[in-house]
């Protein structure tokens, strides 16, 4: 696949950028239908960022505190986006909620990837939610950005069995090792043009075989 074939891809990030990490590196693969050709993250000191200019991604850091409003910290995101020709929006730990003309604009152009199956526990600590309701199964989940919080139409999810000895940190680092599997298979989806979405849902080409969902089963006690 030429560069030119592939969909033009940025990532939005605010911390860590594991995630970010996996979409860059499952892109390095010269049949990968997207090609990563920036970072933006909101954060100054966001490890990311340094992640990602070694990968030998350009990145570019718009600060949020340095705008009076919420609109135009959004606006200046866009312009970003598009005067690197972005086609596809990937939210990978990126801690800021978008205004609805952000979404609007970037609708079914705008990925987000959130560590519970959606839509059980939408929001923050969604590990020690899903043990407190002690459900026995757990994951994570991409889907297009709307204007609720952690809503949209679901593009993949990926299961895990919840362990009787998890804490919600052994539980954060299984589910993210899924995620890292996850999002650049559903990436690779979107990218190669085998989502549409009817009615709100997602649906995925018949012939595409890799859309299988990733599972792992329940471990015996
Ligand atoms: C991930 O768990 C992701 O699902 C959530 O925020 C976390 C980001 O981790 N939205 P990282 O920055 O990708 O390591």
């Amino acid at each position: 696949m030429t560069q030119k074939d592939k969909t033009n891809t940025a990532i939005l990030i605010s911390g860590t950028g594991s995630n970010m990490e996996a979409l860059i590196k499952a892109a390095q693969n010269p049949d990968y239908p997207a090609k990563i050709s920036l970072v933006i993250s909101n954060r100054p000191k966001a490890k990311g960022v340094e992640t990602a200019r070694k990968l030998g991604i350009k990145v570019e850091v718009i600060d949020h505190k340095s705008f009076e409003t919420r609109e135009a910290f959004d606006q200046t995101l866009t312009n970003c986006l598009e005067a690197h020709n972005i086609e596809l929006v990937c939210n990978a730990g990126f801690m800021r909620l978008l205004t609805k003309e952000f979404v609007t604009h970037w609708h079914n152009r705008q990925l987000n990837i959130h560590p519970s199956l959606l839509p059980a526990f939408k929001g923050l600590n969604t590990h020690e939610r899903a043990l407190q309701a002690d459900v026995k199964i757990t994951g994570c989940t991409v889907h297009f950005v709307r204007n609720d919080m952690d809503s949209g139409p679901i593009i993949a999810q990926a299961a895990i069995p919840i362990l009787p000895n998890d804490t919600a940190l052994t539980l954060k680092q299984r589910v993210l090792e899924v995620e890292h599997q996850l999002y650049p298979e559903a990436l690779k989806l979107v990218a190669s043009g085998n989502i549409r979405v009817v009615n709100e849902n997602a649906l995925i080409s018949k012939t595409y075989e890799a859309a299988a969902p990733l599972f792992s089963l329940p471990l015996s006690r």
